[in-house]
């Protein structure tokens, strides 16, 4: 790894540099999963005790969750990747004099205007310039709907400012599949009076109802719908209980590796530990469907969710088409796949993917520019992107500019395996959002 040093800004830069390489082999462990790191983290906020978690994500994201709830009056001990966290009950956080910093982290900010909907304090949350651009409308209108009183910079962006109140349950029929809305109105409805249900447009991933029955919270998933009673006006039993859990390994960041190893022919990878939830595993079924080589095993139920070991070898990939309802179980995976679309037979083509334009970045302009950069041919659509496969152009290694967004760093970091001469990966760092050894485990496995 190199570091410039830029002396009018006086920042340091890291630049990754990328060489082609034969194959990737070995054994991979993955760093906890973050969208269940997140779940976890909060509900032992408000949970009566300690609960501790081993294999916690090492995301950066998940570790502004932690600030977030320390901020709030949990108790939070980090040590390595095991946490443990004491919540003092459903109504034991406390309102922070400081605004909180959700820093790069769209679940923090979403999810826990959930639960900051249902205190009697007010917070301000905010975040860092990529999440002050984000769209914050799809979870204030929700829960301003069940009695929150919440504002934020043209009603749509951070910083936000939540005034809890007393909270009523709603059936809400969301506009958008989203699991982070879906997850902030079951969290706020665990502080409404009644129920609330939740139905999504196309199923989305689902770790928030299993992590709120793993904490012993009234939730009932039917079909497209899910419902919590609110457990606020309870008298029986209201309180959370504290969990003892493992995080299985983050999918999401296997899939860089699965790539990788799929690409280069002579690749023989064993991920142990994986999370397998099928509301998240769609990624593997279109591998396989494309002619990769994944195969499972061990594959076992731990804490409500599925975990399993992978074991990848080298193939000739076909390409396709994703679209329509698959596109949000696979929405983080597809700046990898569309980086993977020039060494593929048929090339990539996604549809119906315009969340991709408010993640971390404009992702499928991000992805459109950094492929062209390679000298890939991509046509860019307001949903989606077309990327030409093998029968186009040879691709070249180039400096790849992120946007500060880690899925496009680790992407572009696969795709500059297989290319010709360097690729280099500019703010770099950036992957440390979701997987910050992800650079150092690339070059373990590549040599
Ligand atoms: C996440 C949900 C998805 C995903 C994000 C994590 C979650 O976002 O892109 O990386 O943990 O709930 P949306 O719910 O906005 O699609």
């Amino acid at each position: 790894m190199r570091t410039l040093r830029h002396a009018k800004i006086s920042s340091v830069v890291k630049i990754e540099s990328i060489r082609p390489i034969k194959a990737l082999s070995g054994g991979l462990e993955l760093p906890g999963d973050k969208s269940i790191s997140h779940r976890y983290a909060m509900l032992a906020a408000l949970a009566d005790g300690t609960s501790e978690f081993r294999n916690f994500a090492a995301a950066r994201d998940c570790h502004s969750t932690l600030g977030c709830i320390k901020s709030l009056g949990a108790d939070v001990k980090v040590d390595g990747t095991t946490v443990k966290i004491t919540g003092h009950g459903l109504r034991g956080l406390r309102s922070s004099w400081r605004t909180l910093d959700a820093e790069n982290s769209g679940t923090t900010i979403r999810l826990l205007s959930g639960i900051l909907s249902g205190q009697t304090f007010a917070t301000k949350i905010s975040g860092d310039a990529s999440l002050q651009k984000r769209p914050m409308k799809r979870v204030m209108t929700p829960l301003r709907e069940m009695g929150a009183d919440i504002r934020g910079r043209d009603e749509n962006f951070p910083p936000l400012e939540i005034r809890g109140g007393k909270l009523h349950g709603i059936h809400y029929q969301m506009p958008m599949a989203s699991a982070q809305v879906k997850s902030a109105l079951l969290l706020a409805g665990l502080y409404a009076e009644g129920e609330t249900s939740v139905t999504e447009p196309a199923a989305t991933r689902d770790h928030t109802e299993i992590a709120l029955r793993e904490f012993d919270a009234p939730v009932s998933p039917k079909g497209r719908t899910v419902s919590i009673q609110g457990l606020s006006g309870h008298n029986g039993n209201p309180a959370l209980r504290p969990v003892l859990a493992d995080v299985p390994g983050d999918l999401s960041s296997a899939v860089f590796f699965i790539a990788a190893a799929s690409l280069l022919p002579e690749s023989n990878l064993y991920i142990a530990n994986v999370g397998l939830n099928p509301t998240r595993s769609a990624i593997l079924d279109l591998f396989n469907e494309m002619g990769a080589s994944v195969s499972v095993v061990n594959l076992q139920t731990r804490h409500g969710e599925l975990v399993g070991d992978l074991a990848v070898k080298g193939a000739q990939l076909r390409g396709g088409l994703v679209s329509g309802d698959r596109v949000a179980l696979l929405i983080d995976e597809l700046p990898m796949l569309a980086a993977l679309g020039p060494f593929t037979e048929l090339g990539i083509e996604i549809r119906d993917a315009g969340e991709l334009r408010v993640k971390e970045s404009d992702r499928i302009a991000a992805l459109a520019e950094n492929l062209k950069r390679m000298g890939a041919t991509v046509e860019e659509r307001p949903d989606g992107l077309r990327v030409e496969g093998r029968t186009a152009r040879k691709l070249h290694g180039a400096e790849i500019d992120p946007r500060g967004d880690h899925r496009i760093a680790m992407a572009f970091a696969v795709a500059g395996l297989t290319t010709t001469g360097e690729t280099r990966i500019l703010d770099a760092e950036c992957a440390g959002v979701s997987y910050p050894e992800f650079f150092a485990e690339l070059r373990r496995l590549g040599e």
